[in-house]
This record gives structure tokens, C-alpha cells and sequence, in this order.
């Protein structure tokens, strides 16, 4: 991969903000886009700004033609059998909220997650569970993922007769950790339990094969990995996917209605309901093309930056989760040993070296009130971030701690 190449295609790193150059560190939240996704988003309004799938008209079919186009893409990038198991979401968090919320369930069912999940791996389960009388079970990741605990929490389920629904973070956004998946499917399917993935910080860091891996769903985010920002995936094994309840009914997910009912069509139209953000699932296709070119150089990448920063700043700041960087993927998560503010820090580098990175608690309030901690400074990278950007972000990181 060549990363200075790369950056030639993402216009606010050629351009800089105001003429200066800037250090774009946020990608956890957000990550840039190169000029290949904002011209096909441009092309869709210029050329065919109509709506797919619906009317005869020429835009239309053009249109209907280059989202269709884009699903096929995205189906491949991640190996999915079919395109009918590919669901257009808003986002990661509308993806687990359609699972959490159409799966059918039974009274008693337990749901099993990490201590780390994303509030939108969280709060979802936390009101179903509550909903349909769910039991919800938490497994430490403290020590690495307590596997042993996990598997007697499958076989307590599934000797009372209930089933097991596995949702768990891939990568947390908090510390990059990673979750033993190999292990955690094996050991679910010797209990027949379902297992969906929060793939967020999965999916744009690293090659994901959904037949290899064996999960039944998996929710990823467009804007996490070069695509318009309110685009997501859930991607769903199509038998599963043909037992869910109908999430958002309306236009779209329906083959006839009368006025007293309805008949739900076909896989992947029948969980997006209403017209679609034509321009930004187009734009997320152009995203997955233009990824496919590197993901398999990335996460290498990453864990050289990491490397730097952590020997760079070891002294200076406590890490969050390991110590070692090549457990930590691209996230530096860290608070300053002298106890400035993790918003200090991060106010302090973006207005004084334009660093941007994010400073809070990420939304894993509740990994951090369990820890308390009060939150942290974050530092993520991707595929166009420099060695000579994490070095000035070393220096400078020490130049602004002794402000304090
Ligand atoms: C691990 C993880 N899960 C879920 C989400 C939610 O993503 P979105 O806000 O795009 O739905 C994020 C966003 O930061 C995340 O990092």
C-alpha cells in the first residue's frame, strides 16, 4: 500500500483545513472520504437523481441499476452468499436495533455480550430484554475473553431449554481489542446458539469472510470505512433473515396490502422500508471498491502507527487495555499521567497542533462507570494516516502534557 498515493485521493488531506495541514485521528468515529466516493455520490444527482426500483422511467432504471450494483459489491467484499442478505441500514446501531427488535424471541432466552459493548450493542438488548423477559448475560474480557465462563453460561441455557443469542463487539471502539471469534462461534454452535456480530470496527480494518467466519449477522457502518456518513449494512443469513418480523413497515416492504392487512415481500427489500439514501449506498459501493484495493494491508499498517505511539508515549500516559499495541489494532486509547483532562488533551491538539482526535467515553459509558474511569483521550488510525504523523503526534502530545 502506498500511502502517500493514497492520500492524493482524499481532498481534506491534500487541501489541509484553512491551508494548514491536519493529523486525522477520529477515524473510530468517522473516517475521511476519497474523491472516487463524493464523485459517485455526485454522478447519482447529476445523472439519475431518481428513485430505484420503483418506476419505468429511464433515470429510474439507471439508478435502480448502479444500488443494485453497489449491494452486489458489498455482498462480495464480505463474502455473503447472496445479495438478499444484504439489508441497507442507516447504521451499525440500526442494524442490531432491527435484530434486537425482530428477532422472535421466547421468555427466558438468554442474551450473551462482553463488558465492552458500544451502548448500541447495549441498550437495544437492554430494553428487549426487559420487553420479553430475556435473561442478559455479561462475559469479562478483563483478563481476555473468559471463554470458560461463556461456555457454561451456553450449557446452563441450553440444559433449561433456552436458546442463546450471541452479540458481541468484534473490535472494541474503546481499546482495539479484538474478541477470540474462532473460538466463540465453535463453542456457540456446540450449543445451537445464534451469534451477531458488532462489526463496526471489523469490517473497515480487516478482511471479514461471513461463510468462513460462521456468523448469522453481522452490522457494520458505511461511514466507518470511506462510505457516506448515514450508511450501514446488516448483513443476515437469509433463513434467519426470512423469520424476522418486519422492523420499519412502509413503502417498499410490501408485495399487496389491503386495508386490513399486508404481504410482506422478498429478502432485502422487506427491512427497507421507504425510499433509500440512493446517493450514499452508491457512493458506500464506490467505498467498498476503492477498499478492497487495501484492506488486506491495513491492519498491518495500523499496528506500525501504534507501535510508534506506544513506545513513543508509555512514560507519559496510562494505556487502556494491553500494553502491547499489536493487541490493540489501530486504537491508541490513553489518559496523561500527570492527570490532565482527556478533553484538555484533545482540545489542546487540535487547536494547537490541528490533531483531531476524540476525547470521552466513546459511548461505553458503561465499561467506564463499571471501571471508574471518567473517560479517555482516543487516537484511531486507518489506511492514509503516516509513520511521520504519528511521530509528530508523539512530540506534540508531550509538548502539551507539560502544559499542565
Ligand atoms: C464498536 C462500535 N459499535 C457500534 C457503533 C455505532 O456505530 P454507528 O453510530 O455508526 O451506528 C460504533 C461507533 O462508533 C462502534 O465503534
Amino acid at each position: 500500500m502506498n500511502v502517500l498515493k493514497v492520500r492524493e485521493d482524499f481532498p481534506i488531506l491534500k487541501n489541509g483545513l484553512n491551508g494548514k495541514p491536519i493529523i486525522y485521528f477520529d477515524n473510530a468515529c468517522m473516517t475521511l472520504r476519497p474523491r472516487q466516493v463524493i464523485e459517485k455520490m455526485n454522478e447519482y444527482y447529476y445523472n439519475y437523481p431518481a428513485c430505484a426500483g420503483r418506476s419505468h422511467h429511464k433515470l429510474s432504471k439507471m439508478a435502480t441499476e448502479e444500488f443494485s450494483k453497489s449491494r452486489s459489491i458489498i455482498r462480495k467484499f464480505i463474502n455473503a452468499k447472496s445479495d438478499k442478505e444484504i439489508i441497507f441500514t442507516k447504521n451499525t446501531t440500526e442494524g442490531i436495533n432491527l435484530v434486537a427488535k425482530s428477532f422472535k424471541f421466547h421468555k427466558g432466552d438468554v442474551i450473551i455480550s462482553t463488558d465492552k459493548e458500544h451502548n448500541s450493542n447495549l441498550i437495544p438488548w437492554q430494553l428487549v430484554a426487559r420487553q420479553q423477559g430475556l435473561r442478559r448475560e455479561r462475559i469479562s474480557t478483563k483478563e481476555g475473553f473468559d471463554l470458560q465462563h461463556f461456555e457454561h453460561v451456553l450449557k446452563h441455557a441450553k440444559s433449561n431449554s433456552n436458546r442463546s443469542f450471541v452479540s458481541m463487539v468484534q473490535t472494541s471502539n474503546m481499546d482495539g481489542t479484538s474478541i477470540p471469534l474462532k473460538e466463540i462461534v465453535n463453542i456457540a454452535r456446540k450449543y445451537d446458539a445464534v451469534v451477531m456480530l458488532d462489526a463496526a470496527q471489523g469490517v473497515p480494518h480487516k478482511s471479514v469472510d461471513v461463510k468462513k467466519l460462521d456468523v448469522d449477522f453481522l452490522a457494520f457502518s458505511g461511514h466507518k470505512m470511506l462510505g457516506p456518513s448515514g450508511t450501514g449494512v446488516l448483513y443476515g443469513r437469509e433463513e434467519l433473515l426470512n423469520r424476522l418480523d418486519p422492523f420499519i413497515t412502509g413503502g417498499s416492504t410490501v408485495d399487496d396490502t389491503t386495508y386490513d392487512g399486508a404481504t410482506f415481500t422478498q429478502l432485502p427489500e422487506r427491512y427497507e422500508a421507504g425510499l433509500q439514501d440512493y446517493a450514499g449506498f452508491i457512493g458506500l459501493g464506490a467505498a467498498v471498491e476503492y477498499l478492497k484495493k487495501y484492506i488486506d494491508d491495513i491492519h498491518v499498517h495500523e499496528l506500525k502507527l501504534n507501535k510508534i505511539i506506544t513506545e513513543g508515549l508509555n512514560t507519559h500516559v496510562n494505556i487502556l487495555g494491553p500494553q502491547d499495541p499489536k493487541l490493540r489494532s489501530g486504537i491508541f486509547s490513553f489518559n496523561a499521567k500527570n492527570k490532565m483532562d482527556h478533553h484538555e488533551v484533545a482540545l489542546l491538539l487540535d487547536s494547537y497542533a490541528n490533531i483531531m482526535i476524540r476525547s470521552g467515553r466513546h459511548c461505553v459509558h458503561s465499561w467506564f462507570n463499571d471501571n471508574k474511569i471518567d473517560g479517555s483521550a482516543r487516537a484511531s488510525f486507518y489506511l492514509y494516516n503516516t509513520e511521520e504523523e504519528a511521530k509528530i503526534f508523539v512530540e506534540k502530545t508531550k509538548e502539551i502534557l507539560k502544559m499542565k
